[in-house]
């Protein structure tokens, strides 16, 4: 089975973790969510639109930064930001949006720098720039911090919080609980079922206050069978 009878619901503005083994229904989670899949049962309702219902209509407000986005390494900077506001309709609009996300994302010096040679840290702020160019009010992000290092993922969370107190509801996955504990709530999925739900103290306190976020994490896997 792929995800069972997962249910929670996200305040706009907020920064949502889903945190859980690898297996754990994530990204087939997230996909239903971007209408990119359709369930076998249930429904699910994002910026207003039932996307269980009208799949389409989803896709003009949110951006999904999949665990696999494609960001063209033989592209420079700016060609890469230009092709995606292509892709999402920019048009008169598309100069002041890719200067808007070079400067958001600290890439502000890098237009002409080809991606292939770029950092990972970057290219992780670069793809994060392409799925935010269009500047949709809920984000989707899949492990977006995976193979960064700490001061990248630092100012990539920077970023995203910069973006959620201007309105922006981030539903977001990742393995890193250092970043969790930073969420604003978070969810802990087991085998399709929410297991834990809350801000990462109302977690903590549910399983008695003294574990961190791995410990609990761990003690969840193991008791899968
Ligand atoms: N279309 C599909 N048909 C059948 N099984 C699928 C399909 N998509 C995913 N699965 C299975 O569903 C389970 C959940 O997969 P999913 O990719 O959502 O997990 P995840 O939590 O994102 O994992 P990871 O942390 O490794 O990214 C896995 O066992 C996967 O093999
Ligand atoms: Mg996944």
């Amino acid at each position: 089975m792929a995800v069972d009878s997962v249910t929670f619901d996200i305040r706009s503005g907020a920064i949502f973790g889903i945190l859980g083994p690898n297996g754990s229904g994530k990204t087939t989670l997230i996909r239903v969510l971007c209408g990119l899949l359709r369930p076998t049962s249930g429904r699910a309702r994002v910026a207003g639109v039932e996307v269980t219902e009208r799949p389409d209509r989803v896709k003009a407000a949110i951006c999904y930064m999949s665990q696999a986005f494609g960001l063209y390494r033989d592209l420079t900077v700016d060609e890469n930001l230009r092709f995606y506001g292509g892709v999402y309709g920019l048009d008169r609009e598309l100069d002041e949006r890719v200067a808007w996300a070079k400067q958001r994302m600290r890439l502000g010096d890098l237009g002409n720098r080809l991606t292939g040679v770029m950092s990972g840290g970057q290219k992780q702020r670069l793809a994060l720039g392409c799925a935010v160019l269009h500047h949709p009010p809920v984000l989707f992000l899949d492990e977006p911090t995976a193979g960064v290092d700490p001061g990248s993922r630092r100012l990539f969370w920077q970023i995203i919080r910069g973006l959620a107190e201007e309105g922006t509801t981030i539903i977001c996955t990742t393995h890193y609980m250092d970043e969790a504990e930073r969420f604003d709530r978070i969810a802990f999925l087991s085998l399709g079922k929410l297991t834990a739900i809350g801000t990462p103290p109302e977690v903590r306190a549910k399983f008695g206050g003294d574990r961190t976020l791995e410990d609990i994490f761990v003690m969840l896997q193991e008791q899968q069978p």
